[in-house]
């Protein structure tokens, strides 16, 4: 007996990484899979390894960043496993460069795949879902890149991206009984191995199953977690811990309204204690002593 024995769902990108840890997760679970990967060869290894250990999955190679595989890959599970109760957006490419040097190519290619593939395995599932009357779980995949990421405006930026679509669907979809949720992973995998320190040179990360972030999308598909949506998530090695959404701080107020004289003569006083901490790492706000041009 599983939390989702009796449901089918697709995970995008499953063939290796983070992606197959869901798939191996929902299948031991009880839920039937469709594994996708635009790498046949490695979702139909994980197929067998499902198959194998007595679970149910197919394998899909739409490539999900377009509506004809977004269309295809929701259209095998419904037709294969007679309907779909979960959309894991899994799927993710690297194409880094700092922002001044980034292509168009390379800007969208990432947007494509994450923001892309997310909006239209998510629409084409949640349209399923709604038609089933059955309600159902969607699940995408955030970083903390997404707080401001050295040389990751592709990436750093589709993550932002799809956060704010999770706060969005969460409330657009609890009418159909459809709940969104994100979840931002941690493990070793190919994409991991691209990572940079704030110098551009490469780090060396301690090893993390990639695979243990699949036991929470598990719980997050399953009814246990049917008051679940709308929330992010770190995953990962040993915890699970809740993002906190953005959200307005401490204001400043004056009657009337703030001329641009008065923020010359006030804002600092009220605002530069406030300023955030930036990017990935949360780094104390580095900007205190002016942020100037490189002659001064
Ligand atoms: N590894 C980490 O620590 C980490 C951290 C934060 C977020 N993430 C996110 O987790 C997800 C999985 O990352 P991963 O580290 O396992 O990467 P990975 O490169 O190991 O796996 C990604 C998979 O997606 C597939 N894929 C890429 N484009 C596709 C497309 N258009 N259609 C179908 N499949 C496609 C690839 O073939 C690959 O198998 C990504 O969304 C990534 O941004 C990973």
């Amino acid at each position: 007996m599983g939390v989702l024995d009796g449901r089918a769902g697709v995970v995008t990108g499953g063939g290796r990484g983070i992606g197959r840890g869901h798939c191996l997760h929902l299948a031991e679970q009880g839920a039937s899979v469709v594994v996708n990967d635009i790498d046949i060869d490695e979702a139909s290894a994980v197929v067998d390894e499902i198959t194998k250990a007595g679970g149910k999955a197919s394998a899909n190679k739409s490539d999900i960043s377009t509506r004809e595989g977004a269309q295809a890959l929701v259209a095998q599970c419904v037709d294969e496993f007679g309907g779909i109760h979960a959309v894991v957006n899994n799927a993710g490419n690297v194409k880094d460069r700092t922002f001044l040097r980034m292509t168009d190519d390379e800007f969208m290619s990432v947007v494509k795949v994450h923001q892309g593939g997310t909006f239209m395995c998510s629409q084409e599932g949640a349209l399923r879902m709604k038609e089933q009357g059955t309600g159902g779980a969607i699940v995408n995949t955030v970083s903390a890149a997404h707080f401001g990421n050295f040389g990751q405006t592709n990436y750093a930026g589709s993550k932002g991206a799809i956060a704010s679509m999770t706060y969005t669907w969460a409330l657009e979809l609890a009418r159909y009984g459809i709940r969104v949720n994100a979840i931002s992973p941690t493990g070793s995998t190919r994409m991991s191995s691209t990572y940079k320190g704030p110098d551009g040179k490469d780090v060396e990360l301690p090893y993390i199953d990639p695979t243990r972030n699949g036991a929470f999308v598990a719980f997050l598909c399953s009814d246990h977690a049917n008051y679940v949506s709308g929330q992010i998530f770190g995953t990962g090695g040993e915890r699970v811990v809740i993002l906190e959404h953005p959200a307005y701080g401490n204001a400043m107020y004056k009657d009337g309204g703030w001329s641009t004289d008065d923020l010359v003569a006030g804002f600092e006083n009220h605002m530069r204690k406030e300023l955030e901490p930036l990017g990935i790492m949360s780094q104390p706000y580095p900007f205190h002593d002016g942020v100037k041009p490189p002659s001064s």
